[in-house]
């Protein structure tokens, strides 16, 4: 009996944290799809190659001090799903990077990339993303355990 009460409770308990995050939640959040070729356009255009280059990409090297810079792209041990992306471009306080060193993070209290939100349009932000997740690739297991030192 004591038992089945708590299954009960455990149950209301879930369907309660349920309702309270469905108003916030993004599940059904959907865009239109993007055109990469305009992305690349974009990505030049807002001056992202100030501090990024892509995997596979042809270029201008980037022109920002080291520290403001990352490679984007290649072969990641953490994949960057559509959402993933989205965030780093319109909220990058919020995602800060894994590739950057614990001591990199230390000193970046703010992400040095600024908000675009003023002056790219909503077209350019989804043809970015279709630009961009395309250079991303899982690493092996192998190489992810490597990565974060096991041998
Ligand atoms: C002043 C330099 C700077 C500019 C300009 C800049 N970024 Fe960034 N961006 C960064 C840095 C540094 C990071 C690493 C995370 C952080 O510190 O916010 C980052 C992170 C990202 C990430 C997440 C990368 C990952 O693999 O997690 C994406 C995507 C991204 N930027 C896209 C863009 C796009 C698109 C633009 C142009 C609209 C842009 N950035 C302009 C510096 C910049």
């Amino acid at each position: 009996m004591k038992r089945v009460a708590l299954v009960c409770l455990a149950a209301f308990g879930l369907f309660a944290v349920g309702c309270k995050d469905n108003v916030k939640s993004t599940r059904t959040f959907r865009l239109p799809e993007g055109n990469a070729v305009n992305g690349q356009a974009a990505f030049v255009s807002l001056q992202c190659i100030r501090c990024h280059s892509v995997a596979g990409v042809d270029l201008p090297p980037p022109t920002a001090p080291a520290l403001k810079t990352l490679a984007l792209g290649g072969k990641v041990a953490r994949m960057r799903t559509y959402g993933d992306l989205l965030t780093s471009i319109i909220h990058p306080e919020f995602a800060l990077s894994d590739a950057r060193s614990p001591e990199q993070q230390a000193k970046l209290l703010t992400s040095p990339m600024r908000s675009f939100n003023r002056v790219m349009t909503v077209q350019q932000l989804i043809d970015l993303v279709a630009f961009l997740q395309p250079s991303y690739s899982q690493l092996e297991p192998l190489y992810v355990m490597q990565e974060n030192g096991i041998p």
